[in-house]
């Protein structure tokens, strides 16, 4: 069985979503550890109530992100981590972390890449008056929401529609699509 760490730093809807997945078969893998690095982060509850073993660290304690992503990498292997799933979690990923998960640690982001990457990317739509946006999931590389996309899902900007109304249909399209796009990634075996 595959086993993948979840990388976040908010709600962790989409960590729910991946737990989901695990219990009802539909993706055939374990969610063996949560790496957060806010630790008053309400994805912690989440996890504790299903049991998901967490890294919790604060980047303040830590002198640079050299460090604090070689500690992460020593918690992976020694959890024996197949693929890290990136599901709001806030930051870049270092060379430390991606070297040695090149090619096995990917992401979701809520806009049609390359447009809208960065903070924000439903703000940011809402703000263009795009007609059409949506969400990605993409592998990872240095750059900010720059990686190889792997899934895309549109998601049409009804009229009248508000940013909430807008992020609530963007965040139910994730619900489903990262999910799927995991179970798809693990059994191409890539
Ligand atoms: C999600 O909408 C995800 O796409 C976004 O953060 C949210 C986390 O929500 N990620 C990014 O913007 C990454 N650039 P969640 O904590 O409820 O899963």
């Amino acid at each position: 069985m595959n086993k993948l760490a979840v990388f976040a730093s908010g709600t962790g809807s989409n960590y729910d979503a991946i737990i989901e997945a695990t219990k009802n078969g539909t993706l055939e893998a374990e969610v063996a550890l949560l790496v957060c690095d806010k630790p008053n982060a309400k994805v912690i509850e989440k996890a504790k109530q299903n049991g998901t073993p967490a890294f919790v660290f604060d980047p303040k304690q830590y002198r640079n992100k050299q460090m604090f992503e070689a500690k992460i990498v020593e918690v992976l292997q020694e959890e024996k981590i197949d693929w890290i799933i990136l599901a709001g979690y806030m930051r870049l990923i270092g060379d430390t972390l991606l070297h040695p998960f090149d090619g096995k640690i990917i992401n979701i982001h809520p806009s049609l890449l390359p447009a809208f990457p960065g903070l924000d990317a439903i703000g940011q739509a809402f703000d263009a008056g795009v007609k059409v946006s949506g969400v990605t999931v993409h592998y990872v590389d240095s750059g900010m929401d720059t990686g190889k996309i792997i899934a895309q899902q549109a998601v049409d900007v009804e009229d009248g529609m508000t940013r909430e109304e807008l992020q609530k249909a963007i965040q139910q399209v994730e619900h489903q699509l990262y999910p799927a796009t995991i179970q798809k990634l693990i059994t191409r075996g890539e």
